[in-house]
């Protein structure tokens, strides 16, 4: 029964034991919708109970890994309600008893940033670009950034790439923690599968609890800090100032925070 393939712009294979999660979508730069979170969340949450997957690989078609969350869907469908569907992929994520990997090509905007902090190796192109957009969307941030990225990189590195909300490279991705390993782009999907290959080969339980063990100190915090940060980005994406820069992009403008 594992996973239709191509439903809702996620693409899945399963090759020797390596289920493959894909953002299909790339005349929109792989933009991810509530129905998109919905069967990631899904594949995610099949290959956690399926003995015959043992690894999960994130990667994008056509040459980006995402740009984000879809910004029309914001508008038409905010992430509201108790668990809105980015919330439940993030969860899902974040409690993947399985290993995860994450092939990075091209924009990592938003979560496509965010969510490298839930896998547990990451290979990005030497020519891929990150970008943490929240604060320039009127937001804030999501994906448990706000809680993962000063333990991992500390505050000043954090408050840069949240607050400048700069597009950053990988070397930078690299500098502060976010990366395991940075290769040439043709090379990063055969570099993930080979590390992807090396831990399906290993024993499976061994490495569930030891994953477990890795997240114990701070899953617990994390899952009730993703749940605060998607309420508040849901409020603050109803406000004024998101509706500013909300309007600038459909308008392909930039926006005017002068007012505010
Ligand atoms: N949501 C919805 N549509 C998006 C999108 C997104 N996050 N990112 C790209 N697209 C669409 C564009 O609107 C465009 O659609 P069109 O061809 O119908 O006009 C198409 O994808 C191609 O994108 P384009 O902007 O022309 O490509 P680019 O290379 O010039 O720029 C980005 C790429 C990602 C830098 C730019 O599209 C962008 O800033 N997107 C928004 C990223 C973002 O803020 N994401 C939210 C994270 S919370």
């Amino acid at each position: 029964t594992l996973l239709n393939k191509g439903k809702f712009m996620i693409s899945t294979s399963l090759d020797n034991r390596i289920l493959s999660v894909s953002f299909d979508r790339s005349d929109k730069k792989n933009a991810i919708t509530n129905d998109m979170y919905l069967a990631a969340e899904q594949a995610v949450l099949e290959a956690g109970v399926n003995a015959e997957v043992r690894v999960v690989l994130f990667k994008g078609e056509g040459g980006n890994f995402t740009s984000g969350n879809d910004l029309v869907d914001f508008l038409k469908n905010p992430p509201t309600g108790g668990e809105p569907p980015v919330l439940k992929f993030l969860l899902a994520l974040a409690r993947c008893p399985k290993p995860v990997v994450a092939a990075v090509t091209g924009l990592a905007v938003g979560i496509g940033t965010t969510m490298l902090a839930h896998c547990d190796y990451v290979v990005a192109a030497e020519d891929a670009r990150f970008k943490l957009p929240f604060v320039d969307l009127g937001v804030w941030p999501e994906g448990g950034s706000s809680l993962l990225f000063p333990n991992l990189m500390g505050h000043s590195q954090a408050a840069e790439l949240l607050m400048l909300a700069d597009v950053f490279g990988s070397e930078k991705a690299n500098k502060v923690g976010l990366l395991n390993a940075v290769v040439a782009s043709e090379e990063v999907i055969p570099a993930a599968v080979k590390v992807a290959t090396k831990l399906a080969n290993k024993a499976p339980n061994a490495l569930a609890k030891t994953k477990a063990l890795i997240k114990k100190t701070y899953l617990a915090d994390l899952e009730l800090r993703m749940t605060e940060e998607i309420h508040g980005f849901a409020e603050l994406l109803n406000g004024p100032e998101a509706k500013e820069a909300l309007g600038a992009f459909m308008e392909k403008r930039a926006p005017d925070f002068s007012k505010f």
